[in-house]
């Protein structure tokens, strides 16, 4: 049965003393999760051991990186390696954000190679995709989001596949308090699910878990959590005030 997840993406935002009183705030409110009804939290790298310790002993709520690097080891500094993530306690890597794709340049090829990276040790992906607002405006977004599902996943097993979770962030509704409306993000899921069902068969297609992200509050999570397709959320500015972020958990916990 395919799993809804709410994941914290922090972004570039709080100090280690901020993070962890946010981490025990979610904690302290904290519903019972279960297999199928997981949270992701994603701080900044610095967070990562801290908040490895805080999350400690709890089921069902998991650690993040936001990137990790496409290569084993070696001479790149300023960069962090998928086996550094896992060893510091994160089971999950976000792959491909759309500011990572936009401000820091990353191609198609690259996300490919930083995918398979993140797998190869034994990570989740949180793989990203999403359209800018010229696409959207053009009605090309279903063409956009599957040229970079097949260019950043379609080198992967079926196997493989089981250990990727997509999230869809139109780029013009990320932080502009301007959400997709529960149809577009439906109509979007459903496209993405077809897009892998062609290509890994329909079992693997159901089987993915598919989260939408952009400008997601309490107020409007749980109308986007009930559409078919769409499996929980990512969330940016409302994971940064516990109260906020457990609203989210709970309009997932509804649905
Ligand atoms: P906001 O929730 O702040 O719009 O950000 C969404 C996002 O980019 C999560 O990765």
């Amino acid at each position: 049965m395919r799993k809804k997840i709410v994941a914290a993406n922090w972004k570039m935002n709080l100090n280690l003393e901020e993070g962890k009183s946010l981490v025990d705030g979610i904690l302290a409110g904290l519903p019972a999760l279960t297999e199928t009804k997981q949270v992701v939290i994603a701080p900044p790298f610095v967070h990562l051991a801290q908040t490895a310790q805080q999350l400690q002993g709890k089921a069902n709520i998991t650690l993040a990186a936001q990137n990790c690097y496409s290569e084993a080891s070696g001479a790149y500094t300023g960069e962090i390696s998928a086996s550094m993530v896992k060893s510091v306690g994160a089971g999950n890597v976000i792959i491909g954000h759309s500011e990572r794709r936009e401000y820091f340049k990353e191609s198609d090829a690259l996300l490919a190679k930083k995918t398979s990276q993140a797998l190869e040790n034994g990570l989740r992906v949180i793989f990203c995709c999403g359209e800018p607002l010229e696409i959207r405006d053009a009605d090309t977004q279903n063409e956009f989001v599957e040229a970079q599902i097949k260019a950043g996943l379609f080198h992967l097993t079926a196997e493989e596949l089981k250990n990727v979770v997509i999230a869809y962030e139109p780029i013009w509704a990320i932080g502009t308090g301007r959400t997709a409306s529960s149809q577009q993000a439906q109509d979007m899921h459903a496209h993405i699910r077809n897009v892998v069902a062609a290509q890994y068969g329909k079992e693997v297609a159901d089987d993915t878990s598919i989260l939408y992200g952009g400008s997601c509050k309490p107020s409007n999570a749980a109308e986007l959590f009930s559409c078919p397709d769409v499996d929980g959320g990512l969330i940016g500015g409302a994971s940064l005030k516990a109260d906020e972020f457990l609203g989210i958990i709970n309009a997932m916990m509804s649905c």
